[in-house]
């Protein structure tokens, strides 16, 4: 086993919906892991593209595109042991139809274009180049209270 970051993000419209603090609760108690960087944000669309890139000649990618860019989301890093894989567990199957019990899609996933939430795939180098594009400065330090950080950051954003 070997220590890992994956990135994981709140999709916009679940961001509309306020499930990012009831997300996060999940993601803390079910990974195992640390959350190391936190931050809302719009992704850019160069930024979006970029980091759907291996979709782009796929027929919903500009869908995909005009989704993931639609407004803030809470994007955050977390580290652990086989953290890309477990994370990949915790969040349920791609279409929400297929998602299993308990899991973070089949919870707030509404259809395969609205699933609440995106983590990091296990291709070798996929999570460290999503840390990268989203987090290009971070120093990484672990955040005590993810949640209450949580709650904070998408208060603000309300507001
Ligand atoms: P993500 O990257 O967002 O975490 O999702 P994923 O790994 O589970 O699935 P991926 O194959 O990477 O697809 C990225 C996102 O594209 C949308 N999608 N739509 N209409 C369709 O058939 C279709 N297939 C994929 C989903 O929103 C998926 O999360
Ligand atoms: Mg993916």
């Amino acid at each position: 086993m070997t220590m890992q970051k994956t990135f994981l993000a709140v999709k916009p419209n679940a961001m509309k919906r306020a499930d990012a603090v009831g997300i996060v609760k999940i993601l803390n108690e079910k990974l195992g892991a640390q959350c190391v960087a936190m931050k809302v944000y719009t992704p850019s669309k160069a930024i979006a593209e970029k980091h759907y890139e291996a979709l782009s000649d796929k027929p919903f990618f500009g869908e995909l595109i005009e989704s993931f860019t639609a407004g803030p989301i809470l994007g955050m890093v977390w580290q652990g042991e086989n953290v890309v894989a477990k994370a990949r567990e915790v969040m349920g199957a791609t279409n929400p139809a297929d998602a299993a019990e308990g899991t973070i899609r089949k919870l707030f996933a509404k259809s395969i274009g609205d699933n609440a939430i995106h983590g990091s795939d296990t291709e070798p180098g996929s999570a460290q180049r999503e840390v990268e594009i989203h987090f290009p400065s971070a120093d990484f330090t672990p955040i005590a209270d993810p949640i209450s950080q949580a709650e904070k950051l998408t208060q603000a954003q309300a507001a």
